[in-house]
């Protein structure tokens, strides 16, 4: 049997719903991905699989859906940047979680100083370079060699993060 008649199954479609689900659980912190997307236009999009993966060379990575209406921008972009969402950013982080261009408002976004689009009044930010990409089932893994980095916040005083638990926006911390 081959895994697409395997993954049509309902048994199998019990079990993805339910790793969605228990994956859910883990809580994770909220960014926004941006890029230019070429004649003054941004694209941006909110995710919460961002990871930092190596520090030398400063490596991050996050995972790209590959159904995405936007996917030929995202996996194409040579530089794109990653704004780390605070806590009272939830409004913005669902209008950059819906298809298509993603509702684009000029004003969410400030300039880094390479030039990239990136969430103003965010927590901070990473500008980078595409550093290679991976093939993992529906998603692609796009890896990012970090050029640039801005705390918005004087290190010890980092404002409150949005988070993500269980499909809602959350407060993490204190
Ligand atoms: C909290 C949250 C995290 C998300 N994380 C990702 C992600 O890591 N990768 C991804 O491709 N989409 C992610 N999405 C979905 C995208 O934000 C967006 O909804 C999706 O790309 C649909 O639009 P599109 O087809 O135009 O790309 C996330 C959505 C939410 C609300």
């Amino acid at each position: 049997m081959s895994d697409v008649q395997h993954a049509e199954t309902p048994d199998i479609l019990e079990r993805q719903a339910e790793f969605r689900q228990l994956m859910g659980l883990f809580t994770t912190g909220v960014c926004v991905v941006s890029v230019a997307a070429g004649d003054d236009s941004i694209a941006a999009m909110t995710v919460n699989s961002f990871v930092s993966v190596s520090l030398d060379p400063m490596l991050v990575c996050w995972n790209l859906q590959n159904a995405s209406s936007q996917f030929d921008i995202y996996a194409g972009a040579e530089r794109f940047a990653v704004s780390i969402l605070a806590r009272n950013q939830a409004e913005l982080a669902q209008r950059y979680a819906s298809r298509g261009d993603h509702g684009m408002r000029n004003d969410d976004f400030a300039r880094s100083a390479g030039g990239l689009p990136v969430i103003a009044g965010s927590l901070g930010f990473l500008e980078c370079r595409r550093w290679s990409d991976y093939v993992a089932g529906d998603h692609t893994l796009i890896f990012g060699e970090v050029t640039g980095l801005s705390n918005q916040a004087d290190p010890g005083e980092a404002g409150s993060p949005l988070g993500f638990f269980n499909g809602e926006f959350c407060g993490i911390g204190a």
